[in-house]
């Protein structure tokens, strides 16, 4: 693994989001990756800055909620496919996605969550600043399409603490 700057990943990465990322978290005991497909990357409080929408009906959400740190991994390669696929459609809940889609965490010294070994692009962050949407201040078009459930989005911001490439 070698340490790269933003600068140099931000394109893959918006190439890389519609193909869905993991998002993993843990707080406490309780550990969980989901996929994601929407992410922000920029610059904000002169901090390298991740930002993360996580819906409160996930179980990732009982867990961000709680915790200091995320990490998002992205798989160029393929090799996270399928997990890629799976932890879009299953919960934490009901299954320990790890050992199901056979998924390794690997720590950081200090730093809570891990991200996973298999892919090969990893953002670690730390949680500087949450927000959840405010209905009434979203265009009618986005609510309309998008939270006819009520299932609204908190908005997570991690600053960028190391970004590594395999
Ligand atoms: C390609 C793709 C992208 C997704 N992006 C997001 C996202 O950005 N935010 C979100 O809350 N859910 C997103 N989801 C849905 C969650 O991954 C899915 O509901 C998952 O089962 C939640 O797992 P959990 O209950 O263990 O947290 C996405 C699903 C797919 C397939």
């Amino acid at each position: 693994m070698k340490e790269i700057t933003l600068a140099n990943v931000s394109e893959e990465v918006i190439n890389q989001l519609p193909k869905g990322a993991l998002l993993t978290v843990k707080s406490k005991d309780k550990l969980n990756t989901m996929t994601i497909g929407w992410a922000t990357i920029g610059r904000v409080w002169n901090k390298p800055i991740l930002t993360v929408l996580v819906r409160f009906s996930r179980y990732t959400h009982e867990v961000i909620k709680d915790a200091n740190t995320f990490t998002v991994s992205f798989s160029t390669d393929g090799k996270l496919k399928e997990a890629i696929a799976v932890c879009g459609k299953e919960s934490g809940r009901n299954m320990d996605k790890f050992q199901e889609c056979g998924i390794t965490p690997v720590y950081i010294d200090g730093i809570e969550s891990p991200y996973i070994a298999e892919g090969d692009l990893h953002f670690v962050c730390k949680i500087v600043y949450k927000n959840t949407l405010e209905p009434e201040l979203l265009s009618k078009e986005i609510k309309d399409q998008w939270y006819r459930d009520n299932d609204y989005h908190c908005i997570y911001f991690g600053e960028i603490m190391k970004i590594l490439s395999k």
